[in-house]
């Protein structure tokens, strides 16, 4: 079943009101409350009890408003899709846990629905600032109640890049070349909080390999108000895998991959 715009836009202020529901309990919640779990015996691969329960109440209330959900969320053992076909959710009950348990600022619950592979809506709550950037091509993209203005083209020496930390000390090619070719580069540890960087204009390109979870909301969103979202090679992108992609300006994207090749 196809949704009107009416209907999206429906769906777009309903999740909404989920995200800050489930914000305020996460800005509620206790360190004595918070059990700390490690995931594929990674110390640095951490998960809570609020990302468990987070998934689960936003899974029941997907399928609640959509009987043809299929879901795609980060923790547990919930069947996946094998294609993109009809509505696919995607949920990041907790984008950048280790900073929501260390430093608890900079982490966001992140939800997408994609319709027959088409980044159709996309909601990033910054929790902390009780702030939801949400909408979609159809219905233009928000944060709060108001409409985010579209991108100012700025290339690479104009203002800040934001690459995933990991890899960058790891020396994984190409990142150190796109950071050192920035005025200035930035690691913040939460896909949806550098999301939410571009979406302000605060910074101008954002490069990293992110799983579907972390990259499905800000992908609608990103492309909504402008940006390119892509590999630089100009493969595909396939939300049912991760994917290094680059989320930036058009010239920051042509001239990053310039930089690349060269
Ligand atoms: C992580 C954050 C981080 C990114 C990692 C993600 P999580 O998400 O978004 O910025 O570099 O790749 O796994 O695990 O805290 O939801
Ligand atoms: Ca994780
Ligand atoms: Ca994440
Ligand atoms: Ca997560």
């Amino acid at each position: 079943t196809e949704w009107t715009s009416d209907q999206l836009s429906q769906v777009d202020q309903t999740v909404r009101r989920w995200l800050v529901e489930l914000g305020r309990e996460a800005r509620g919640t206790k360190d004595q409350d918070l059990q700390v779990g490690q995931k594929e015996g990674d110390f640095r691969n951490i998960v809570t009890n609020l990302d468990t329960t987070n998934q689960a109440w936003l899974v029941d209330h997907i399928r609640s408003i959509d009987l043809d959900a299929h879901i795609v969320a980060e923790e547990g053992d919930l069947q996946r899709p094998e294609t993109m076909a009809g509505h696919v959710w995607f949920i990041d009950p907790i984008d950048g846990t280790l900073n929501f348990v260390h430093e608890k600022t900079d982490f966001a619950i992140m939800v997408a629905l994609y319709v027959d592979g088409k980044p159709t809506l996309g909601w990033i709550a910054k929790v902390m600032t009780n702030q939801v950037f949400h909408g979609g091509p159809e219905i233009g993209a928000f944060m709060n109640d108001q409409k985010l203005a579209p991108v100012a083209d700025l290339g690479l020496t104009e203002s800040i890049l934001i690459v995933s930390g990991r890899r960058l000390i790891a020396g994984e090619k190409p990142y150190a070349t796109l950071a050192s070719a920035a005025l200035a580069y930035r690691v913040l540890g939460s896909a949806g909080i550098s999301f939410s960087r571009l979406f302000l204009q605060q910074a101008t390109g954002y490069f990293s390999k992110l799983s579907p979870w972390d990259l499905a909301a800000g992908r609608v969103l990103a492309e909504t108000l402008g940006y390119v979202v892509k590999s630089l090679d100009g493969s595909p992108i396939n939300m049912l895998s991760s994917n290094t992609v680059l989320i930036a300006t058009t010239k920051t994207y042509r001239e990053s991959v310039k930089i690349v090749k060269d």
